[in-house]
């Protein structure tokens, strides 16, 4: 596995994921602050089970760590199927609330939340992110 972002990065993000991930209120707060962000973001999931969603999210988000870990792809190239133009249609734009709402719920939910460690997330989420993004106008 080659590293597409430093480890010590991935280790910092790693270790503060697992200081969250246990508790079902940081999805909770995730998906309300993310839905509060746009009333359209907000209908995508009217009919969606949230339970269900914090779930899959939870590997969702792990499949991203992994990945700037140097993991082969075939996770975030799945991600980046469902949730392309012909799928369920995620506008490139939507990943910036994405990573914002998880920003916000982070500093609520880590005690070691801080400027920097919020650098060291947002560069590991961009290689799984800018992948998902470059997918969506895939003609299937
Ligand atoms: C990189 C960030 C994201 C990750 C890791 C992620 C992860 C996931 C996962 C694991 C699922 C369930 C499996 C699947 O159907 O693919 C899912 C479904 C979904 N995601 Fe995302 N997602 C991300 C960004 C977004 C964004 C920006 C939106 C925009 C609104 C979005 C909207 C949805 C919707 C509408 C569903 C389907 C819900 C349903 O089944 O009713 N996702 N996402």
């Amino acid at each position: 596995m080659n590293d597409r972002v430093p480890r010590e990065t991935t280790d910092r993000a790693f270790q503060s994921y697992g200081r969250c991930c246990n508790d079902e209120a940081f999805f909770e707060d995730f998906y309300n602050i993310f839905m509060s962000k746009s009333g359209e973001i907000r209908a995508m999931f009217t009919s969606t089970d949230m339970a269900e969603q914090r779930r899959l999210v939870r590997a969702g988000l792990m499949w991203l760590i992994m990945y700037a870990r140097g993991s082969q792809g075939a996770k975030i190239d799945y991600l980046a199927r469902t949730h392309d133009r012909s799928n369920m249609d995620v506008d490139p734009a939507w990943y910036t609330v994405w990573v914002d709402a998880l920003m916000e719920t982070l500093a609520r939910h880590d005690p070691e939340f801080d400027r920097s460690l919020e650098m060291a997330w947002r560069e590991t989420l961009k290689p799984g992110i800018e992948a998902m993004k470059q997918s969506y106008e895939t003609v299937q």
